[in-house]
């Protein structure tokens, strides 16, 4: 099957607090492309974890439609459900919390082939090739995961998701607990296992720096919804809403003399009050009256990019008059070619 495997439509999650609810995704659709990697980005609160969780059916889902490998998703329970699990995995951020710390790390990743019915003899050998294949050589196997360094468990947690052939691979906050130079080489690992294996990626981060190396497009989610989303090259090069142009002052070389480089101040609103109108509007540099009280519609700026603004205008004029075109830093640009 080729085309697209995951159309995400509508989806709201909700959490329950006191008597009370929040609504942490508002009204999501995500489109993802076989063998394609989608990058989800938003500063901490956005959503971004609860966007996985309700993919992997870990958490309950208040609205929405799921078609997921030619699967009604979000209708699987029990026992089907049980069954089709292997085909989205999931590396979190810290996949040191997700090992048992008795196990050595082979049997870690042996084990779910073994539920899954391998003999245990091939499910081991499996486990050990695919083990060398992430860069932990036979001795490293035989830790228990307080033994390896955290860039070492994230290997491991790559090699148990893919050892179940998944359709997706769900990284959420993948890299981030590591640092710059393990993330490089644990980014440069999933991009060399993604063109091997033709595989799908969700690549979840707060980092935009992350972006030109593993995503080939880009959702920005603010407060449970999604403010922007494009090719990573046009939403990087003409980024619409000023929410992302905030994540991207963030880079080192971004908007050079003469641009505006506005960080985004102040903190994320509780998800359980939003603001009203645009979310953004409180924090927002450019606000202006209509966007305390309207919310803005999505408006589209080239093909397959769009941002909710309401100082974003149509395809015939593609760069927001408050956006001067930004310049990715040519180092980000050079490392994403090679
Ligand atoms: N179990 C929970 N109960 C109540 N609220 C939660 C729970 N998990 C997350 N939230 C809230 O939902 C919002 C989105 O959280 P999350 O999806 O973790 O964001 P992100 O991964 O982008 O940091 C936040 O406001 C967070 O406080
Ligand atoms: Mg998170």
């Amino acid at each position: 099957m080729s085309g697209r495997l995951l159309e995400v439509r509508g989806l709201s999650v909700d959490y329950r607090v006191g008597r009370g609810r929040l609504r942490a995704v508002d009204e999501v659709d995500v489109d993802l492309r076989r063998g394609e990697s989608l990058a989800v980005i938003g500063e901490s609160g956005s959503g971004k974890s609860t966007i996985a969780g309700a993919l992997l059916r870990l958490l309950p889902i208040a609205n929405g439609t799921m078609t997921f490998d030619g699967l009604d998703w979000a209708s699987l329970r029990g026992a089907p459900l049980r069954r089709e699990r292997h085909r989205m995995q999931f590396v979190p951020q810290d996949a040191g919390s997700s090992l048992d710390p008795r196990w050595r790390v082979r049997e870690s990743v042996t084990e779910p082939l073994v539920v899954a019915g391998t003999a245990t003899r091939e499910a081991r050998e499996r486990a050990s090739e695919m083990l060398e294949r992430v860069g932990l050589e036979p001795p490293l196997q035989e830790r228990f995961p307080h033994q390896l360094s955290g860039g070492q468990r994230q290997r491991v947690a790559i090699a148990r998701a893919l050892l179940s052939d998944p359709r997706l691979v769900i990284c959420d906050e993948a890299v981030s607990a590591l640092d710059v130079s393990l993330q490089a080489e644990i980014v440069n690992l999933l991009v060399e296992l993604r063109a091997e294996r033709g595989l799908t990626y969700l690549f979840i981060t707060h980092d935009i720096a992350l972006l030109p190396y593993i995503a080939d497009r880009v959702i920005v989610l603010y407060l449970g919804r999604i403010v922007e989303f494009g090719a990573v090259r046009d939403v990087l090069d003409h980024p619409q809403h000023p929410y992302t142009q905030g994540l991207l002052s963030s880079l080192p070389d971004a908007f050079p003399a003469g641009g505006v480089n506005k960080p985004v101040r102040g903190e994320i609103p509780d998800p359980a009050n939003p603001p009203f109108g645009c979310r953004f509007h409180p924090r927002c540099p450019v606000a202006v009256d209509k966007c305390s009280s309207i919310d803005p519609n999505t408006v589209v700026v080239a093909s397959d990019h769009a941002a909710a603004c309401h100082l974003v205008s149509s395809t015939d004029e593609p760069t927001n008059p408050a956006a001067p075109r930004t310049s990715v830093p040519s180092s980000l640009l050079r490392k994403a070619r090679s």
